[in-house]
């Protein structure tokens, strides 16, 4: 009753287990582990089943794919893909610029054939007008008003007017009235002109030009300049380019 209870005492083999050691040789007893029978064949290693070893040529179905062969081949498709995505994308990408670049294109061109039909057109003041009547002018003075708006002087002597053009004979500057030295200077060379419209310094190589000048039927002085006389060829003399009060 103690060994039954005490775990520490060593069981016994069982009987059949005993006399099978009993009758088997060293090399059997070493050949086969523990728990297989005496004098039984061994087991041979079952190989791993092939299409080729399938018995009756039924060909194995085919291994799976390992984790290692899906996980290189993903990579290689999304780059694939990406590529894809990545050309796709150029494509369209350097499609748009065209089209934006061609629309531009059509654009300038149609605006520029617009404006071909409409000329250019210069708003120049009249060559023909009106400066008031006689009775506005000093004696003696430059009449400076009109310079702005028409480009004229208008000049009262004793014996009457005349209209200087306001256009240096040197390089087509504007000379400006300078009342206390009394005489025209031009600011681009330094041209001066005297009162009478004469040259006296600077490069300035003949005098200013007069324009015609006349009284209108209503009284005022008209002035135009379509019709000019220079002095260089005796035309101050001419009739209408001094207006006699
Ligand atoms: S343009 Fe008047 S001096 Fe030259």
């Amino acid at each position: 009753m103690a060994d039954e209870k005490d775990p520490s005492t060593p069981k016994e083999p069982a009987a059949g287990a005993a006399s099978a050691a009993a009758g088997a040789t060293p090399d059997t007893a070493a050949a086969h582990p523990a728990g297989t029978a005496a004098g039984s064949t061994p087991p041979l290693p079952t190989p791993p089943m092939t299409a080729a070893s399938a018995p009756g040529g039924v060909q194995a179905a085919p291994a799976p794919r390992s984790n290692a062969a899906t996980g290189a081949a993903a990579p290689a498709a999304a780059k694939t893909a990406e590529a894809d995505g990545v050309s796709r994308r150029g494509f369209l990408k350097w499609t748009t610029v065209g089209w934006v670049a061609f629309s531009a294109a059509c654009t300038s061109g149609l605006v520029a054939s617009t404006r071909f039909l409409f000329p250019n057109v210069l708003f120049e003041p009249p060559q023909s007008f009106k400066v008031g009547f006689p009775s506005e002018y000093t004696v003696g003075e430059v009449d400076t008003r009109w310079k702005d708006a028409y480009g004229v002087w208008i000049v009262r002597n004793s014996d009457g007017f005349y209209a200087l053009i306001a256009v240096c004979t040197h390089l087509g500057c504007s000379p400006n009235w300078l009342a206390a030295e009394n005489k025209f200077k031009c600011p681009c060379h330094g041209s001066g002109f005297y009162k009478t419209g004469v040259n006296f310094e600077g490069p300035a190589p003949r005098p200013l030009e007069r324009a015609r000048i006349v009284l209108s039927d209503d009284g005022q002085i008209l002035v135009d300049k379509s019709v000019k006389f220079q002095a260089e060829k005796g035309e101050w003399t001419k009739e209408e380019s001094f207006l006699k009060v």
